[in-house]
């Protein structure tokens, strides 16, 4: 007959499938992205709650809400004797040579699990390993996420896209609404001579599946200088602007669809707040398009450009609107 002792089991358990390389986020190692959006990390499986609320946090409760389910069952474990169970991880803690796994690159780190049952006896399991931040342009994705839908990504831009992006520039349903005196130098130095800086402007060539398909810039809108956001006085909102590249995709939802994948990568930084833009008032199709991604108006408001629409989508209006677990292993 089980006996509460089998909690033991059920964190090892736990901890165990969290650390590995099965623990996968749309292809990528699950600890790797998270490593890139904080130094530690908490999951309260009872309250279902990760904090910091990172973007990913759904998924994995999810995932592994289900994984306690199924421990449970094997176990034969009665989920009324479970009173809290709760998982940390921590970057950059030191890891002895013994503990780190071969070939694996990257700082220390360590996964515990505690569950506590209804008696107030805690049981503790703890798994370490190494982990680098997740890094697309460095990482390839897991032979496990072959069949899925083609997929946004964001590949930063470098000096073999300027030419191309030049190209785009000049393409009339760009120019009409971005500035067309774009030479390859003025890119050059724009984007790539500063990219270095900490709060630096940053360019991203979107991909969907193999096709390159748009641009995407991020910057900080606090500090922007030159009489941009001027009462700007949170330094977690961050401003984007974008295009698609070919005219003949227009209004078919690629661009809402894409605004929405870049949220999610910008989310995955624990310090932005919040995202805006700031379309012409007359851009009707971009504004409905960052509308069904879920930014909301705040009005027009006068920019040294002229007037914009600002529309802004916060934290916890995005965790709000986001669709059930995706990117469900399979
Ligand atoms: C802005 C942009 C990225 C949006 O991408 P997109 O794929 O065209 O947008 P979506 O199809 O996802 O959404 C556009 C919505 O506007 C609607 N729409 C299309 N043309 C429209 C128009 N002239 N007026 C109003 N709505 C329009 C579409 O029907 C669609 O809504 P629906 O899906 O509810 O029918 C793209 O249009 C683009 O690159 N435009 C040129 C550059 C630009 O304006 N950049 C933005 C500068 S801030």
């Amino acid at each position: 007959m089980s006996t509460r002792r089998e909690l033991k089991s059920v964190a090892h358990a736990l901890a165990g499938s969290f650390i590995s390389r099965y623990n996968d986020l749309e292809g990528y190692w699950g600890l790797g992205v998270l490593c890139a959006a904080a130094r530690s990390v908490e999951i309260d499986f009872s309250a279902a709650r990760m904090e910091p609320p990172l973007a990913c946090g759904p998924v994995l409760i999810d995932r592994y809400a289900r994984l306690l389910e199924d421990q449970y069952r094997l176990r034969g474990v009665n989920p009324g004797w479970v009173k809290r169970v709760q998982l940390a991880v921590r970057f950059g803690v030191p890891i002895a040579t013994s503990e780190r796994p071969y070939g694996v690159r990257g700082e220390g780190v360590e996964v515990i699990v505690e569950i506590e049952d209804d008696l107030g006896r805690t049981r503790i399991a703890r798994e370490t390993s190494c982990c680098a931040p997740h890094d697309p342009a460095r990482e390839a994705r897991s032979a496990r996420f072959p069949d899925s839908p083609p997929a946004f990504r964001f590949r930063p831009l470098g000096e073999p896209h300027l030419r191309l992006l030049r190209k785009w520039l000049l393409r009339p349903h760009v120019a009409a609404w971005w500035d067309r005196d774009w030479t390859v130098a003025k890119l050059r130095e724009h984007y790539l001579e500063r990219v270095d800086e900490p709060r630096a402007t940053r360019a991203w060539i979107a991909e969907h599946g193999p096709e390159f398909v748009g641009f995407i810039q991020r910057y900080w809108v606090m500090g922007s200088g030159e009489g941009w956001w001027e009462d700007e006085t949170d330094p977690g909102a961050v401003g984007i602007d974008l295009f698609l590249a070919d005219g003949h995709r227009l209004g078919q939802g690629l661009g809402s669809a894409m605004i929405r994948a870049f949220l999610e990568m910008l989310f995955e930084d624990g310090s932005v707040t919040v995202v805006q833009t700031d379309p012409a008032p007359g851009n009707a199709r971009a504004i409905a398009a960052y509308r069904k991604a879920g930014f909301r108006e705040g009005g027009v408001v006068a920019t040294p450009d002229g007037p914009a629409l600002l529309l802004r989508c916060d934290r916890a209006s995005f965790t709000a609107t986001r669709p059930g677990p995706p990117g469900r292993l399979r």
